[in-house]
């Protein structure tokens, strides 16, 4: 056992409903499938580049070899991934990876929400809740978060909940096609004593139920 998995965060009322996030499950296959397909052009331009196309990707088929390497790295203590509901439905997923312990205990956290409950508040809240974890029961001191600078909600996101802006990432990752620049934003225990969902509550942006 790995510090802080598995787990089930939430419910946090936002704008778009009750968010909770938990591990995923096999049988998360066709609401995942039915969501990724149908929002194929609002993730595709921000998502890692994958040989294949998109709708064997995204089909209810993919699923279950993703959901056991991502199960098999959260039980090796690798990532902690997680699916974002909300109100009960699968909406999104928050995944933090590449978990280094020792003298770093860093990882990078990444997210997507579905277009049905965007801009309502839940990748805010999901990330909240995750990074409060990962700060507290998993034990890590720094969570980075790269992202496109044409990325606009993206970075509103990470606005919203303080991460800070600490580099600039030249032809960083393989996005959409191609090797794209990424802004790094980082947040470190020291700058969230009371951690980042009573930040949220404080400015009326959510409320713990
Ligand atoms: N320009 C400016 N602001 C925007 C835009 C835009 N085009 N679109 C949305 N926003 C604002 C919203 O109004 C909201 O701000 P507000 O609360 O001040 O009104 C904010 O951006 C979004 O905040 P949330 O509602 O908490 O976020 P949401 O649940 O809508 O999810 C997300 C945001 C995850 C970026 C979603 O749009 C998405 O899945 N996009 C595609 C995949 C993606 O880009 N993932 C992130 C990659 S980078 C990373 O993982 C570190």
């Amino acid at each position: 056992r790995h510090p802080g998995w598995p787990a089930r965060l939430g419910p946090l009322r936002v704008g778009a409903g009750v968010v909770e996030v938990r591990p995923p499950r096999l049988f998360d296959a066709s609401a995942w499938s039915a969501v990724r397909r149908r929002d194929r052009l609002h993730l595709e331009s921000w998502e890692p580049t994958v040989p294949g196309s998109w709708n064997d990707n995204n089909g209810p088929l993919a699923w279950p070899g993703q959901w056991s390497t991502l199960r098999g790295l959260g039980r090796r203590g690798l990532s902690l991934p997680f699916v974002i509901l909300v109100n009960g439905q699968l909406a999104g997923q928050v995944t933090v990876g590449n978990v280094v312990r020792g003298s770093l205990c860093s990882a990078w956290i990444g997210y997507w929400v579905g277009t049905h409950v965007t801009a309502g508040g839940v990748a805010t809240g999901a990330v909240a809740l995750v990074v409060d974890h990962c700060f507290r029961a998993a034990g890590l001191h720094r969570l980075e978060a790269t992202v496109r600078p044409e990325n606009q909600a993206s970075l509103r996101v990470l606005g919203k909940l303080g991460f800070r802006e600490e580099g600039f990432f030249r032809r960083y990752l393989d996005v959409a096609g191609g090797w794209r620049d990424h802004l790094c934003f980082a947040l470190t225990t020291e700058d969230i004593p009371n951690g980042l969902v009573a930040g949220l509550v404080a400015q009326g942006r959510a409320q713990l139920l």
